[in-house]
Parts: structure tokens; C-alpha cells; sequence
């Protein structure tokens, strides 16, 4: 029978933040839920997440996990943090304790761990370059271990040993329970430490790979270790096939999915659920969220992709934005300084300069010219701009919505579209032109003359 208990109830008082630690996002989700999936892993008979500082929030953000808490009204330290999940733990088997903070952990050295340890206490120690801020194992002559010194009760000779705890135990949960017994907060911060049950003697399982137990505590380690998140999750892509030009500049969600042969710049971010085929470049700069971009498409230089479908050998940016709603069917150009939103254009059309198509459907083939605008909103209401097939819309063009423009009709450039314009028609809208001889050079000369003047 396997307990788990993840501490999550601490201040976080070293993030100087609102909001509880645990819920710190570390590459893409809150660091809770590395612990959480790490202990699924292990298929526990019951997992229990202690809540203390800003429960509330944390609760609400695992409403839906099937997890246990366990309530610890005043933070006093880590033991009194098991204390109050006290109930929760049987009178058989074994308990797991994981901390909340610190999502590097792997499973395989957990289940080693787990596996190897056969004390009624272990815990899982690692040498670290730089032990600051970690409680330090101090060991007897033959080896064994004595206790654990945290950082603010440690004296100089111990401050110097780089054997640290890492906050992972497993103990018996019958010992456990008497241990935490007689643990007294009679140390440099007054708390109930739960290093105090290694006392009655432990056995340390020393791991080899510091990296991860880093124990986020403030916001440089929770950088350090969401870099090393990003970084070896860009890596598992490579592994699958996709080229990344710099693995530490690209940020990929946990739940993205990436074809191979795409290739990705450097400083780009692929979040939440975004699904990219085989063979897509994607740029310097781009930020693609919630996304379905298809094989064959090229993403230029800083575009923004929202909530939108970009199809088949479509390409899009540089410098553009795709608002949520936007649907490319394939084929599809959108070039720089063009934004959708709520659009969406039939195969082989193109805006490729400056254009804002809002609330608009376009069929297929159209040419948007450069500065064409959809005019969809009132201050009010918004209203919609349908294109048909074979379009072909002149520079500069605006079309008052709502308005709909047939099958192969042209718009002649710098037009104001306010009518429906019938398929196979030409609509022209602007004021006639009219030249008159010489007035041109007489105004330039007035103009010159004015400016010789001032500087008399
Ligand atoms: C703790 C260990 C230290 C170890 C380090 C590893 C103790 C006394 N110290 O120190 O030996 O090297 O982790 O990262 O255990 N928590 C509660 N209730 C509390 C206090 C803390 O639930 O009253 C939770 C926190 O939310 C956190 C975990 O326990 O998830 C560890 O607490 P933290 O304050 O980060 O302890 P460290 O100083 O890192
Ligand atoms: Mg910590």
C-alpha cells in the first residue's frame, strides 16, 4: 500500500508573490503538476496534496485531479505540514513525501529510489555544486547518517558539506507516524522540520543528478528550472524528428503536437494544445497559441497566431496576426502587417500588405490589395464582409459591412465599398480626377517663393 503526500501548504515567503508557490508556472503549467503526474506515475493507493497558504486557489486549481487534501491551518514547518495529513495516512504500507516545488524530478530515479530503500526512513540525498539554501546531511565517521542541519541552523564547518536533502522520503507509515511524535520546533525558525525524523536513524539514497532537485524557492530558481523544462522538452521533439535551430530559445506547451521536418527558429513560443504538420518553418518571433497550422506552411518572422487554422501550404507573416477565428482553407498568402480576425479565406487567396479583414469570409482565389480594410464595427455592433469566388479587390479599398461582393467582380483600387457589388461586376467608387494644365508648377513656384521670404 503507497501513500503519497505532497507538501504544497508553504508561505512561498522567498517569491514575494500573492499567490501561493506551487501554482508558479514552470514551462507551461504550475509546478504542482509535476509533482502531482510524478506520483500518478508510481499508481498510488491514495494522494494526498497538503494545502495551507492560499489553499483556496490551489484547491480550485485541482478541483478537477482526484486528489485528497489535507488542510495545515498555520504554516509551521514541513513536519507539522505531515502532521495535518495525519488521517490520511494508514497504518500499513508505505508513505512517499514529495515536495510541491520541484518540478525536475524524473520518474526513473524515483522508482530506483523507491525500490532500492528498504530502511523504515530513507530519503533521497544528492551533492550539490553550490548547497545553499538546502538542509546538509551530516553523517557519522563510519558513515551513517545523524541528522540534517537546515541552511540557518548550519555552522560554518557544516555549511561546507554539499551533501543536501533533496525532501523526498519514503518512510513505513507506522515509523512515520510515531516519529513525527517528537519533533519540537526548538531551531533557528521555530518550526517543526520534518529532517527531525531522520533522528532515530535513516538511510540516505544518494542520487546522482542534482539538477533535479532543484527546490524552487524564489524566482531565479523557478527561471533555472523552467529553462531546463523548456529546454528538454524542445530536445524530446528533436528526438521525434523536428529540427530546433536553438532548443533553449524555443518554449513548446506539454500537450503540443509537431510533424517531423518542421523546422523552428529561435525565440518562439508554441502554447496550449497547437497541433503543427510535417515541414512547417516557423520564424524568429512567432507566438502560436491553440492552433492548428497544416503541413507545408511557412510562419515568417514575429507573427501571432491565435485560436486559428492555418491550412496547407499557406504562409503567413512576416509581422502578421492571425486573431482567434481566422481559417486559411490552403494555399493561403498573409503577408506583413495583415490582420484576421474572425475571418477566414477559401483556397489560393492572398492579402499580402496591410490589410484588416474583421468578421469577413472570402472564397477562393481572391486578391486582397495592399491597405484593403474591413470596416465591420460600428462602435456597436460588429457586421460582415462576404467575398465570393475570383475576387480580385483593388489597393486601399474599404468595405462598409455589412456587404457582399459576388463571384469575379473586380473593385477598382481606393474605393469605398458601401453597396453589394454583383458577381462579374466592376465597382468603382471615388471622385473623378481632374487635371488642370500648368496649375501644378504655378503653386510649386508660390510655395518656393513663400519659403525664400521667411528667411529674409
Ligand atoms: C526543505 C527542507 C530542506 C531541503 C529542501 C529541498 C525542511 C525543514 N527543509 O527546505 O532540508 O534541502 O526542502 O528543496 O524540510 N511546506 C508546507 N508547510 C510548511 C512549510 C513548507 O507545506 O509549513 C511545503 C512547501 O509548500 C514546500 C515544501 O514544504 O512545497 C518545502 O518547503 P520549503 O519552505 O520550500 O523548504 P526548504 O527551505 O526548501
Ligand atoms: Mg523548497
Amino acid at each position: 500500500m503507497l501513500t503519497v503526500i505532497i507538501l504544497a501548504a508553504g508561505k512561498g515567503t522567498r517569491m514575494k508573490s500573492e499567490n501561493p508557490k506551487v501554482l508558479f508556472n514552470a514551462a507551461g503549467k504550475p509546478m504542482i503538476d509535476y509533482s502531482i503526474e510524478l506520483s500518478r506515475s508510481l499508481n498510488p493507493d491514495k494522494l494526498v496534496v497538503v494545502t495551507g497558504a492560499g489553499a483556496e486557489k490551489v484547491k480550485e486549481y485541482l478541483q478537477n485531479s482526484s486528489v485528497e487534501f489535507a488542510m495545515q491551518k498555520e504554516q509551521k514547518g514541513t513536519a507539522d505540514a505531515v502532521m495535518s495529513a495525519l488521517d490520511f495516512i494508514p497504518n500499513e504500507g508505505k508513505t512517499l513525501i514529495l515536495c510541491g516545488d520541484m518540478p525536475l524530478m524524473k520518474y526513473e530515479t524515483l522508482n530506483n529510489f523507491i525500490n532500492t530503500c528498504k530502511h523504515d526512513i530513507s530519503f533521497i540525498s544528492v551533492k550539490m555544486k553550490n548547497p545553499k539554501g538546502y538542509g546538509r546531511i551530516i553523517r557519522s565517521s563510519n558513515g551513517s547518517v545523524l541528522k540534517i542541519v537546515e541552511e540557518k541552523d548550519a555552522n560554518e564547518n557544516e555549511k561546507r558539506i554539499n551533501e543536501v536533502n533533496t525532501g523526498v522520503y519514503l518512510c513505513s507509515s507506522s515509523e512515520i507516524k510515531k516519529r513525527l511524535m517528537n519533533i519540537d520546533n526548538n531551531n533557528a525558525q521555530n518550526e517543526y522540520y520534518l529532517t527531525d525524523i531522520i533522528k532515530g536513524g535513516a538511510e540516505a539514497f544518494l542520487a546522482d543528478n542534482e539538477m533535479e532537485f532543484l527546490g524552487v524557492n524564489d524566482r531565479v530558481q523557478l527561471s533555472t528550472a523552467a529553462k531546463i523544462l523548456w529546454k528538454e522538452r524542445a530536445e524530446s521533439y528533436m528526438k521525434d524528428g523536428v529540427s530546433i535551430i536553438d532548443p533553449s530559445s524555443v518554449y513548446i506547451d506539454i500537450d503540443v503536437v509537431i510533424g517531423k521536418d518542421t523546422i523552428i527558429y529561435p525565440n518562439v513560443f508554441i502554447e496550449k494544445n497547437t497541433k503543427i504538420g510535417k515541414n512547417v518553418i516557423i520564424r524568429s518571433g512567432c507566438r502560436i497559441n491553440n492552433s492548428v497550422i497544416k503541413d507545408n506552411v511557412e510562419i515568417k518572422d514575429n507573427t501571432l497566431i491565435e485560436d486559428s487554422f492555418v491550412g496547407a501550404f499557406s504562409s503567413v507573416g512576416p509581422m502578421a496576426h492571425l486573431r482567434p477565428g481566422s481559417h486559411l482553407a490552403g494555399d493561403n498568402k498573409v503577408g506583413n502587417f495583415v490582420e484576421l480576425k474572425k475571418a477566414s479565406m477559401g483556397k489560393g487567396s492572398k492579402a499580402s500588405h496591410l490589410t484588416y479583414l474583421g468578421d469577413a469570409t472570402l472564397g477562393e482565389n481572391v486578391n486582397i490589395g495592399c491597405g484593403t480594410i474591413t470596416c465591420n464595427y460600428d462602435g456597436y455592433n460588429k457586421y460582415k464582409t462576404t467575398i465570393g469566388n475570383n475576387v480580385f479587390v483593388g489597393s486601399d479599398t474599404q468595405f462598409v459591412a455589412p456587404v457582399t461582393i459576388g463571384d469575379n467582380a473586380l473593385i477598382a483600387a481606393g474605393s469605398t465599398i458601401t453597396k453589394n457589388v454583383d458577381a462579374n461586376a466592376l465597382a468603382i467608387s471615388r471622385t473623378n480626377q481632374v487635371n488642370i494644365e500648368n496649375k501644378g508648377k504655378e503653386i510649386m513656384e508660390i510655395n518656393k517663393a513663400k519659403k525664400e521670404n521667411k528667411g529674409k
